[in-house]
C-alpha cells in the first residue's frame, strides 16, 4: 500500500499528560512532550508500564479503553495490605489528564472515576460533562496491541470489537449506539429470564434494541465500505491488500434490504426469540456479528495465514481506515502502537517507520530496545519508562 500524505489532513495529538493512580502509577504522575504530533516512543523493561501508559490514552475517547478492562480494575492496587502494622487503604479514585490538541485547537481533556462511583466521568475544559459523548469530537484514536496478534483466530466477539473501533475512531457517537444497544438487551434479557413479561417495558427495550441496533449495522456496512475502497485503490506487496466481509443477520439485512424494512424484521426476530433467550438460548443481531478477513492475492482466509502474514494484514486494515479518515473527515486519528513489532520482518518494520512518519498525528510506539526504532531517531520523542516513571532522552544514530 504505497502512501499519499494527506497534507491537508489535520494532526491530532497531546502535549501533556498527567495520571492519578492509574494502575502501576502510583499518586501523580505527568509527562510533557515537546510536540503534540510527532512519534513517541517507549522504551522499558517488561512490567515497566509502557501499556498502562497507552491504556491512559485510550480514555480520551469514549469507550472502555485499550483493555476492554472493568473500571475497578484499573486504580493503583498492591498486595501488600499493611505497612506498619496498619492496613494501607488503596485507592479507589483514579484519572488521566491531557492537553489534546486537533490541529491547533487545544482542548483540556480530564476522566476518570471518583470513589464510590461506578461510571467513568470527564471534565472538558475543567467543566464536568454528563457522559463521554462529550469526547466524541475532542480526539480519535485507533490501536494495535499484542492481544490482536490472534485477532483472526479467536472468537468473532474479539473482531466485533476490533470492526466497532474501527468505527468509533470515524464516527465518535458509536460508542453510545453500542453501549445503548447492550444496556437494552441486558435489561431485556433480565426481565424475561425474571419471568417479569410487562408487555410496555419489554416492547420498550426492544424498539430500543432496534433502532440503536440498525444503526450499529449501518455504521459498520459503510467503515467497511470506505475501507474496502482504500484497499482496492492502493495495492502493494508490503502490506498486503485484505479483503473484508461483514457476517451478521441486521447487515446482510441492511446490504439486501431498505433501512425500514430491516427494522420490522429485526424487530420481528425479538419478539420472536423472547422464550428461546429466556431459557438461555440466543438469537442473531449486531452482537453476534462477525467480521472475515481474507488475504486477497492468495485467496485465503486470514485464519489460515501465518502470523506474520496476520500482523501486515491488520496493519494495512488500520492503515487504510486512517487513510479514510484523512481524506473524507480531514483528521487524521492518533494512533497507539503496543510492541508493533513483534512478528514484521525488517523489510515490513522499515515501510511502517515511512508511512506512520507522514502521519500527521502523534503516533505511541512502545518496545523493549531501542534498536528497533532507529528509523524514527530523526522525528521522535524518545522516553525511557521504568518502575512507573518517564525520563525523556536522546536516541543516538
Ligand atoms: N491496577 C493496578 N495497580 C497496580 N499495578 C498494576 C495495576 N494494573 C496493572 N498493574 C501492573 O503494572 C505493571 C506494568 O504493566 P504494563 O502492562 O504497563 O507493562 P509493560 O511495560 O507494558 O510491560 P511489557 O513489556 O511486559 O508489555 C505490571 O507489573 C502490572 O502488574
Ligand atoms: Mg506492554
Amino acid at each position: 500500500m504505497s502512501f499519499r500524505p494527506f497534507f491537508s489532513a489535520q494532526g491530532e495529538g497531546v502535549k501533556k499528560l498527567k495520571l492519578f493512580n492509574f494502575r502501576s502509577y502510583l499518586g501523580s504522575f505527568e509527562m510533557n512532550l515537546e510536540d503534540c504530533f510527532s512519534p513517541v516512543v517507549l522504551i522499558g523493561s517488561n512490567g515497566a508500564g509502557k501499556t498502562n501508559l497507552l491504556e491512559a490514552l485510550s480514555f480520551l475517547v469514549p469507550g472502555r479503553g485499550l483493555r476492554y478492562s472493568r473500571l475497578l480494575d484499573i486504580p493503583f492496587h498492591s498486595d501488600i495490605r499493611y505497612q506498619d502494622e496498619k492496613v494501607i487503604e488503596m485507592p479507589s479514585r483514579w484519572s488521566v489528564f491531557a492537553e489534546a490538541y486537533r490541529g491547533e485547537f487545544m482542548t483540556e481533556v480530564g476522566t476518570g472515576v471518583m470513589p464510590n462511583q461506578k461510571r467513568r466521568q470527564v471534565k472538558v475544559n475543567g467543566q464536568l460533562k454528563k457522559s463521554q459523548e462529550s469526547l466524541e469530537d475532542i480526539l480519535s484514536m485507533l490501536w494495535i496491541t499484542p492481544a490482536l496478534d490472534r485477532l483472526f483466530c479467536s472468537d468473532p466477539s474479539s473482531r466485533r470489537q476490533f470492526l466497532d473501533r474501527l468505527v468509533q475512531a470515524f464516527d465518535g457517537a458509536h460508542a453510545a449506539r453500542c453501549s445503548n444497544y447492550y444496556k437494552a438487551m441486558r435489561q431485556w434479557g433480565r426481565l424475561l429470564k425474571e419471568g417479569r413479561v410487562d408487555e410496555k417495558w419489554l416492547s420498550s427495550l426492544e424498539e430500543v434494541m432496534v433502532s440503536t441496533g440498525v444503526a450499529i449495522g449501518a455504521a459498520r456496512l459503510d467503515i467497511v465500505e470506505r475501507i474496502s475502497r482504500f484497499l482496492k485503490e492502493e495495492t502493494d506487496s508490503i502490506f498486503p491488500t485484505a479483503t473484508l466481509e461483514i457476517k451478521g443477520f441486521l447487515e446482510q439485512t441492511l446490504q439486501e434490504k431498505p433501512a425500514l424494512l430491516a427494522e420490522d424484521l429485526f424487530r420481528f426476530k425479538i419478539k420472536k426469540s423472547r422464550a428461546i433467550y429466556a431459557d438461555g438460548g440466543s438469537f442473531s443481531g449486531p452482537h453476534t456479528t462477525d467480521l472475515k478477513v481474507y488475504y486477497q492475492a492468495k485467496n485465503q482466509d486470514a485464519a489460515l495465514c501465518s502470523t506474520g502474514e496476520q500482523k501486515a494484514l491488520l496493519i494495512s486494515i488500520i492503515l487504510a481506515q486512517l487513510k479514510a479518515q484523512m481524506k473524507e473527515k480531514g483528521v487524521c486519528p492518533m494512533l497507539l502502537l503496543d510492541e508493533i513489532y513483534a512478528h514484521l520482518d525488517k523489510k515490513r518494520q522499515e515501510a511502517l517507520f515511512e508511512q506512520v512518519s507522514l502521519f500527521p498525528s502523534q503516533v505511541w510506539f512502545t518496545g523493549t530496545d531501542v534498536d528497533l526504532f532507529k528509523g524514527l531517531q530523526k522525528r521522535a520523542q524518545f522516553f525511557n519508562i521504568e518502575n512507573s516513571t518517564a525520563s525523556c532522552f536522546r536516541a543516538v544514530a
